[in-house]
């Protein structure tokens, strides 16, 4: 269902307004992302909100860390009831396969729900300058295109992926989820600091599986109008 592609980015530590946001997507069955900054504002009571509101929580705290401290991470994440949680692919093949493993065995004896792990690949903030200057002679594209065949090895079936990926990604791998941010609905003129930005039924028709979007939704008067009118525009 369209209606449950969207993720909104709960970008805000402003409680009367996370009051709002939760209220008016009551049991929606959204995906709402929540980030480091709101995760250490509030702590896992975040996600208790969004679990009882009848949604579902996205947490991107990005982890990258030997695999026993990111396995016993994850865990917790489990037992809070995050649905999706993101951690880099340059963890590389051997502990994102154990993440995987030690998380799936964790959650069967526990009875839980396994949360789906979301692979990050480069960072959009990477200039070409900044990737050559950390990581030698791989260019972007062709470190993005290692990352995504040892993320397939490692069982990582989800990953997050610039707008500008898209189509490399889903080229190689038709069946990888895609996590897109970077969205921008059609008549929504503030371009925001997003510079390479699809809207929501171009990123769709791309290829991408969920939209993260934050501002358009979120600081709109009327959020709800927002969110239905994105969804709209994708059917149409
Ligand atoms: O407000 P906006 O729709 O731009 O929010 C997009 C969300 O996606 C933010 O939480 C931002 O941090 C995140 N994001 C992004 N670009 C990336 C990766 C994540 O905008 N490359």
């Amino acid at each position: 269902m369209v209606e449950e592609k969207i993720i909104i980015a709960l970008d805000t530590t402003e409680k009367s307004k996370i009051d709002e946001i939760i209220k008016t997507f009551r049991d929606k069955n959204l995906i709402f992302k929540v980030g480091l900054q709101l995760f250490n504002n509030m702590g896992p009571e975040i996600i208790k909100r969004i679990k009882d509101s009848g949604n579902r929580v996205f947490l991107d705290l990005k982890l990258f860390d030997i695999p026993n401290t990111m396995i016993e991470a994850a865990k917790e994440m489990a037992l809070n009831g995050v649905d999706l949680f993101t951690v880099h692919l340059l963890n590389g093949r051997n502990s994102l396969k154990g993440l995987r493993e030690g998380l799936e065995s964790f959650c069967n004896e526990k009875d839980l729900k396994i949360p789906e792990i979301v692979g990050v690949t480069v960072l959009t903030s990477f200039s070409s300058e900044d990737f050559h200057i950390t990581f030698g002679g791989f260019s972007i594209s062709k470190m993005v295109e290692e990352l995504i065949v040892m993320a397939n090895q490692a069982g990582i079936k989800t990953l997050v992926s610039s707008p500008k990926e898209i189509k490399l990604i889903k080229g190689i791998f038709p069946y990888v989820k895609l996590i897109t941010p970077g969205i921008r609905p059609r008549d929504y003129i503030k371009k925001d600091d997003q510079k390479r930005v699809l809207t929501p039924k171009e990123a769709i028709l791309l290829g991408a599986d969920y939209l993260v979007i934050g501002r358009p939704i979120i600081k709109s008067d009327n959020m709800l109008k927002a969110y239905e009118n994105i969804v709209k525009e994708i059917k149409e």
